[in-house]
């Protein structure tokens, strides 16, 4: 039990209910001279049938002297509020995170449960831009999350590998491409041979045609098309594995929309049976009209599918395929409607199931800094992004800290941390604007500044040379100061915000108590002397010093950053 369980477990016991329901009131006063959680009593004025303020005095008096953890219980205004014993709680969290290490904030809550993400979900033939980067961050950080508090994840990569723009490239390819180049210029000599295509088709509008035939070709196994298409697949991906790489973004699959064309059919027979589909102006839709939307197209005229119709397949697959527990799709907001679209196609077929699918967007992010290397003006490419953050996180070490060892791979870490950080830091649904000068600024609040912090705590430890920091001697009684007391809470807190970020799908919540603890403990590390102290004193530290070191790494490594020894 951690010491909010205990605290919780106390006034349950006092109140004589349930324990589950005391955890999820409790909250934390808004500041410390009225106690260090707070209990809103109004939630059992009903069912106690008194007033929140006799509840709270009545309950204040049985807490008094009720176990070495509470110092006293006060009633304020219809909350209880409690004092908890300071040197028994830092005992309590500090023993807790030498305990458990990097596993500090792991739970089993998640066992036997599976969750699938829908995430990063990049498109064939098409460089890996800026406007990918937060589906594949969060998505990532989700992922971590969810495996972190016991769930089994399944990360999939719902490739864009299906439609027209297929035929139009190996149109294009056909008619200017040339192998050697292309296999050289990977993903962009692709990207410049469709858009010229398209300066073409202007003018010769017969170029449609072809293509059109040519994705034909492609759906109806045509051996030339295929190896084509599989080729510029393998292009792509091969380019986009090594951002994935630098991300240390992996995935459990790589089924993209043409995986599911075996699977149409069946599932459009099966709509029809169940009487879903209409057929409107030569199309097949299901009319959603009732429900306020505008009709998801199922078949064009032609019998060709659609995006959704995909959507909805693949849906079903997963559901028999993983049995989830959730499916997250992890995408933009411009999706909404076509999300809103899927899952209610998927609920008049009667799949109660549904309603475990969430569709978890994300706002726009742009380049604040103006004009960068950019390609035809518009894509600003994600690698270029990243290239540059490491170049300028180099130069800004190499200027701090000439001497270090392995520059390379900290500007690395520091320059990817600095960018995968933005859309982690807010609210998901917020745009971004983004600048180099903010995302690598030490002493912001910023991935750097965190990374900075993990390895001052590194350099603590090292100079303290202890052979192993599990055995050390603490007292919490010599912890009892302001500044050790409010880290401590806030690397206590680390739990309950993974807990909310699992739950709300908001992995900001991590970040910004990441940067608490950090702020917490630079305040400490400037207000107290670690080394050199009386032994007792230094210990005590020192193992707070971990503690806060550990907090800071478990966070930064569910949001899908390293946490470098030394900067
Ligand atoms: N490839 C799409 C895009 O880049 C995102 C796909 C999202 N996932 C899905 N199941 N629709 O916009």
């Amino acid at each position: 039990m951690d010491f909010k369980q205990l605290v919780a477990k106390n006034i349950a016991d006092a109140a004589n209910i349930d324990i589950q329901a005391v955890e999820n009131a409790l909250t934390t006063p808004p500041s410390a001279e009225l106690g260090d959680y707070a209990f809103p009593c109004f939630i059992l004025a009903k069912q106690l049938k008194k007033s929140p303020a006799i509840i709270a005095s009545e309950l204040a008096e049985k807490l008094q002297g009720v176990n070495s953890y509470i110092d006293s219980a006060k009633a304020e205004g219809g909350y209880l509020n409690i004092f908890i014993n300071k040197a028994e709680y830092a005992n309590a969290v500090i023993s807790e995170v030498l305990r458990a290490g990097e596993d500090f904030g792991r739970t089993s809550e998640g066992n036997g449960k599976t969750i699938c993400l829908d995430y990063s979900s990049i498109n064939i033939a098409k460089p890996f831009h800026i406007g990918h980067l937060s589906t594949t961050v969060i998505g990532n950080a989700l992922t971590r999350i969810f495996k972190h508090l016991g769930y089994k994840t399944v990360g999939i990569n719902h490739l864009g590998d299906w439609g027209t723009q297929f035929g139009k490239l190996i149109v294009a390819y056909k008619l200017w491409g040339v192998r050697e180049e292309v296999e050289k210029g990977s993903v962009l000599a692709l990207m410049d041979l469709y858009v010229r295509y398209h300066e073409e088709a202007e003018k010769n509008p017969a170029l449609d045609d072809e293509a059109r035939a040519w994705f034909k070709r492609i759906e109806d196994g045509d051996e030339e098309a295929l190896s084509l298409f599989n080729w510029f697949k393998e292009l792509t991906l091969k380019s986009a594995k090594k951002t994935y790489d630098m991300l240390g973004v992996e995935f459990d699959s790589y089924a993209g929309e043409s995986f599911y064309t075996p699977y149409m059919p069946a599932v459009i027979d099966e709509m029809r049976e169940k009487g879903v589909l209409r057929i409107d102006d030569g199309a097949t839709i299901v009319d959603l009209s009732e429900y306020n939307m505008p009709p998801c197209l199922i078949l064009k005229s032609d019998g060709a599918t659609l995006y959704a119709t995909r959507d909805i397949t693949t849906a079903i697959y997963r559901k028999n395929t993983y049995d989830f527990h959730k499916l997250l799709y992890v995408v933009a907001y411009q999706q909404a409607l076509h999300f809103k679209q899927v899952f209610k196609v998927l609920e008049l077929m009667g799949y109660d199931w549904v309603k475990d699918c969430e569709h978890v967007s994300f706002g726009m992010v742009s380049m604040e800094d103006g004009a960068m290397s950019t390609r035809k003006g518009k894509v600003i490419l994600l690698d270029d992004v990243l290239n540059a953050s490491i170049e300028k996180a180099r130069a800004i070490i190499e200027e701090k800290s000439p001497d270090l060892e392995d520059k390379d791979e900290v500007a690395r870490q520091v320059g990817v941390g600095a960018v995968v950080w933005l859309p982690l830091y807010n609210n998901r649904i917020k745009d971004i604007a983004f600048s180099y000068d903010k995302a690598l600024n030490f002493d912001g609040e910023t991935a750097p500044y965190a990374q900075y912090t993990h390895a001052r705590c590194c350099s603590v430890l090292r100079k303290a040379d202890i052979s192993d920091i599990r055995d050390i001697e603490f007292k919490g009684k010599l912890l009892t100061d302001p500044e050790s007391i409010e880290l401590i809470k806030s690397i206590d807190a680390l739990k309950d915000a993974i807990h909310s970020a699992a739950e709300k799908y908001e992995p900001y919540l991590i970040a910004r108590r990441v940067i608490d603890i950090c702020g917490k403990f630079n305040r400490f590390y400037y207000e107290h002397r670690i080394i050199g102290e009386e032994k007792d004193i230094e210990n005590s530290r020192l193992a707070l010093c971990y503690a806060a070191k550990t907090a800071i790494k478990v966070g930064l490594f569910l949001l899908g950053i390293n946490a470098p020894e030394r900067m």
